[in-house]
């Protein structure tokens, strides 16, 4: 909560060293729910690199005890203490404090800091959350070794926990234990934690690259010891992919994971003991889809990734938080794809990539919140856990793997961790050690890190029958954002093939290029704003496949005739280039109908869809050469919100309703086909999340979910059949969520799959998800979901899964004419800031896009804005969300 009455906006340039540096912690615990003492006794010297003499110790809402400096107690007048800092002026050049603080983690709903979840203690600290912990230097350049002592009752907290290694546990008096931790590794404050519950572990004794046995543990409550095999699993597979692929091996004894129930984000990765949301652990094949599947493997990897690109080298503040992030989650996408193995697979992975930064990031780049890979400023660093930070961070740093090779970033990773271990550095480090490994100047690469925006690229073409050449006409822009108005041109990798009249790739000559003769992709790199490449010895006019592989974060434009695209759609060798022409032809049509929708006042009567493109989804559909995952993803159309993000003025009806007539006609026209896939595609026998199997599931429950659209009673019937006869949880609610969109009476249904999983959170969250996101639910139905006895605001991933995907999932619902679900937003954006700030602010932004509503909607939700905004009392986290979208 905030305290003071305005919030400060911190700057990256204002960074200054830390005036003392600490090398010891010895921290302990007396954990009560109610009223827990820490002891902290750190030693401190001053930093060489600093002139001041402050220490200057962060702390939030803790009590402090007792001071004691070099071992005499200090009095009122030998420190300042404010809401959030402690000062002691003009310190001694080595220091030992001892702080004895209270805090009360049942009361902390925050789940920052010490709290309490389901009867048990957990500990959070990245980003600012140590602080609420124990007075501190709480920021990541100050990296210290850590001793921790963990006493509580043994009767409800079995299990003491903390990073590193265990050196010593046994019991005490009244019934109280403990458990003494060391962790060999220096770190900074944020990868501190402590777990003290009741729970159980799987266990499993690995052995490393180099000979070395290391205990791996996966630890849950009792009753999902059953759902733990996947994340041990994709546990050692990460283990092992880090140092096949980056040479990098695990440098503990001992790596555990901890599920809990209530969590803000997916996982934290604290040193050897990753703290996940049970979202990201839990699964067997009752109660998780295939996605989640793909979710745990893909946390479970980045987290333990984390270890060397976070743990081992961290950022030296948090303005260069993509310097882990970015760099994590090219690893985990890196890793997710090698686990599928194919090319195609590799390719789908790729695919979903580049839809989570249409839907997410390109909106985000555009918005009040825009703010480049490494923001300049910040109110709340809670706030830039961003998809820019993360996703288009992870873009970042592919575009060096595409620009300098899979060999070239490898020697740049070597050189990273030679130059840093053990180091809180900067993103400009990472481009400086990718540059000198490869012999290149990257120092215009820079500006990926310090410019917000979606740049522009725009494409066009010339072909020279008599000289056989073919030019490609590279220009770049980007609109302004806030803070920066002209943008510098960005070094950008354009991958292009070209096609020729049958399909096949053409050999490249690039004039003035240097590359294997018969390459057919190559990397343009463009820098200039405008940039002229020539291809030469072509023989025909080709059609040319720009951004192979989606080779950069960026808009293309390039004016493609519908025959070019359906070209691309049936032959391009490049499989996300492939279903890139696809969702061309399918966005231009869309936005033809909605903008017929519109003019139409509303009405879908006279739409039509021409059958060439039903003839493409056709062809794409019976193509069995075609992986199911690549099919199904090359039929999905593009999202609603995607839509949006094309038009000048937002309609979300006239899209909702263009949108479904297109696939109602789709499903009409393609009936018999989508029938027969939906059967040829069955997985029959013992359920495996494996990518192929995934894949056949998604492309059969995409045929099913078209028929859907408008289904007749043999239809229907085949979705309830799918309902009840699922043997695992990606069928069953493909079925129900099918079900629930045709609009059909699906009561029993809902009530029957209710009382199935009650005792299953995640399911339960699965349940209020799907009628939330499904546009036959309204704000009423929500407000009626919300009065059920499994509902809480409370719990992060409960209020996500109703409220937060009726606000950013259901989009003709949420913009409903009469604002009412503008009221609803503004309402639980207030009550969740009251518990949890950092949900809370996460929910304000389903506003971010409100200035491109029609402007009956926009006066409306301005007003919903207002309303926060008038609040007296709100976090700085809500405040900085609210007072950008506003301003
Ligand atoms: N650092 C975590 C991750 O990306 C995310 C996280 C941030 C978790 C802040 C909790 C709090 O893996
Ligand atoms: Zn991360």
């Amino acid at each position: 909560m905030r305290t003071d009455s305005s919030p400060q906006t911190i700057f990256r340039k204002d960074y200054t060293p830390p005036a003392f540096l600490v090398d010891t912690v010895e921290l302990g615990f007396d954990l009560h729910p109610e009223r827990t003492i820490v002891a902290n006794r750190i030693t401190l010297r001053q930093n060489p690199a600093s002139k001041r003499r402050d220490i200057v110790l962060h702390g939030e809402d803790i009590e402090l005890v007792q001071l004691r400096m070099n071992g005499q107690l200090l009095g009122k007048d030998d420190y300042l203490l404010d809401h959030a800092t402690l000062t002691i002026k003009k310190a001694p050049a080595q220091v030992v404090l001892e702080i004895e603080t209270l805090c009360a983690p049942v009361q902390n709903t925050t789940l920052s800091g010490l709290y309490v979840s389901n009867g048990n203690f957990f500990t959070q600290c990245e980003a600012e959350g140590f602080r609420r912990i124990t007075f501190f230097p709480d920021r990541p350049d100050v990296m210290a070794k850590y001793t921790v002592m963990l006493r509580a009752d043994k009767a409800s907290y079995p299990v003491l926990l903390s990073n590193g290694n265990l050196i010593e546990q046994g019991d005490l008096d009244d019934g109280r234990h403990y458990a003494k931790w060391e962790d060999p590794f220096k770190k900074p404050s944020y990868l501190f934690a402590l777990v003290a519950a009741r729970l159980v572990c799987q266990e499993e004794t690995f052995t490393l690259a180099d000979g070395r046995d290391v205990l791996l543990q996966v630890w849950v409550e009792e009753g999902n010891l059953d759902k733990t095999d996947y994340a041990m699993q994709s546990l050692k597979n990460s283990i092992r992919w880090d140092e096949e692929r980056f040479n990098l091996e695990l440098d503990l004894d001992r790596f555990m994971i901890v599920a809990v129930g209530d969590f803000n984000m997916g996982a934290m990765e604290n040193k050897g003991l990753n703290i996940f949301n049970t979202k990201f652990v839990l699964a067997n094949p009752r109660t998780a889809t295939d996605i989640d599947y793909a979710g745990i493997e893909a946390v479970v990897g980045h987290e333990y990734f984390h270890n060397w690109t976070g743990n081992r080298v961290t950022c030296r503040d948090w303005f260069q938080l993509s310097l882990k992030e970015g760099l994590t989650v090219f690893r985990d996408q890196e890793f997710s794809a090698d686990m599928i193995g194919t090319d195609t697979g590799r390719a789908v992975t790729r695919i979903d990539q580049v839809r989570t930064l249409r839907q997410a990031q390109f909106p985000e780049d555009a918005g009040p919140m825009s703010h480049p890979v490494r923001p300049d400023s910040f109110v709340e660093i809670n706030n830039f856990y961003t998809v820019t930070v993360y996703e288009k961070g992870a873009e970042v740093v592919r575009m060096y793997q595409t620009l300098l090779g899979r060999d070239g970033f490898r020697k740049g990773m070597d050189l990273y961790f030679k130059r840093h271990d053990g180091q809180a550095v900067e993103c400009d480090d990472f481009r400086a050690a990718m540059a000198d490994a490869n012999g290149r100047d990257l120092g215009q690469f820079e500006r990926w890190y310090s410019q917000a925006g979606t740049p522009v690229v725009t494409a066009r073409t010339r072909y020279d029958a008599v000289k056989r050449n073919f030019d490609i006409i590279l220009s770049q822009r980007c609109a302004p954002s806030a803070g920066q108005q002209d943008k510098l041109p960005f070094h950008i990798p354009v991958a292009v093939g070209l096609l020729g009249a049958s399909g096949q790739d053409l050999p490249l000559t690039l004039e003035g290029g240097k590359h294997a003769k018969g390459a057919t992709t190559i990397v343009l790199e463009l820098t200039e704003q405008e940039q002229i490449f020539r291809f030469r010895n072509v023989d025909e006019r080709p059609t040319p496949s720009i951004l192979r592989d989606f080779s950069a974060p960026v808009v293309l434009e390039y004016d493609y005739t519908d025959d070019e695209l359906l070209h691309l759609f049936s032959h391009d060798s490049d499989p996300v280039n492939r279903w890139e022409a696809g969702q061309r032809l399918a966005m231009e049509r869309l936005l033809k109908l909605t903008a017929q929708v519109a003019a139409a006042g509303g009405s879908d009567a006279n739409l039509k869809l021409d059958p060439t493109f039903i003839n493409a989804q056709r062809a794409v559909l019976t193509d069995e050469t075609l992986d199911a995952a690549f099919r199904e993803l090359a039929l999905i159309l593009p999202s609603e919100t995607i839509i949006a993000e094309q038009m000048d003025v937002v309609d979300p009806q006239a899209i909702h309703t263009a949108r479904q007539f297109m696939r109602r006609t789709i499903g009409a026209a393609l009936k018999e086909e989508l029938i027969a896939q939906y059967h040829a595609n069955q997985t029959p026998g013992d359920y495996s999340p494996d990518a192929l199997s995934a894949g056949k599931r998604a492309l059969k429950n995409l045929c099913l979910s078209y028929l859907m659209v408008a289904p007749d009673m043999a239809e229907l019937k085949l979705a309830q059949q799918q309902f009840e006869k699922a043997g695992n949880m990606t069928d069953r609610s493909a079925a129900l969520v099918a079900m629930i969109h045709s609009g059909a009476a699906t009561g029993p249904y809902l009530q029957n799959f209710y009382e199935d999983f009650e005792g299953e959170a995640l399911v339960v969250d699965k349940w209020f998800a799907m009628q939330a996101a499904a546009p036959t639910t309204n704000v009423a139905a929500v407000r009626q979901l919300m009065a059920h006895p499994a509902f809480t605001l409370k719990n992060p991933n409960r209020a996500r899964s109703l409220i937060f995907n009726f606000t950013n999932a259901n989009p003709s619902q949420f913009h409903a004419a009469d604002g009412s679900a503008y009221d609803f937003w503004a309402e639980h954006v207030i009550k969740l800031d009251a518990i949890n700030p950092q949900v809370a602010a996460r929910l304000a932004r389903a506003m971010d896009r409100w200035r491109r509503y029609a402007p009956a909607l926009q006066a409306k939700m301005k007003q919903a804005l207002e309303k926060v905004a008038a609040r007296a009392k709100l976090s700085n986290d809500v405040l900085e969300v609210i007072s950008k979208a506003l301003a």
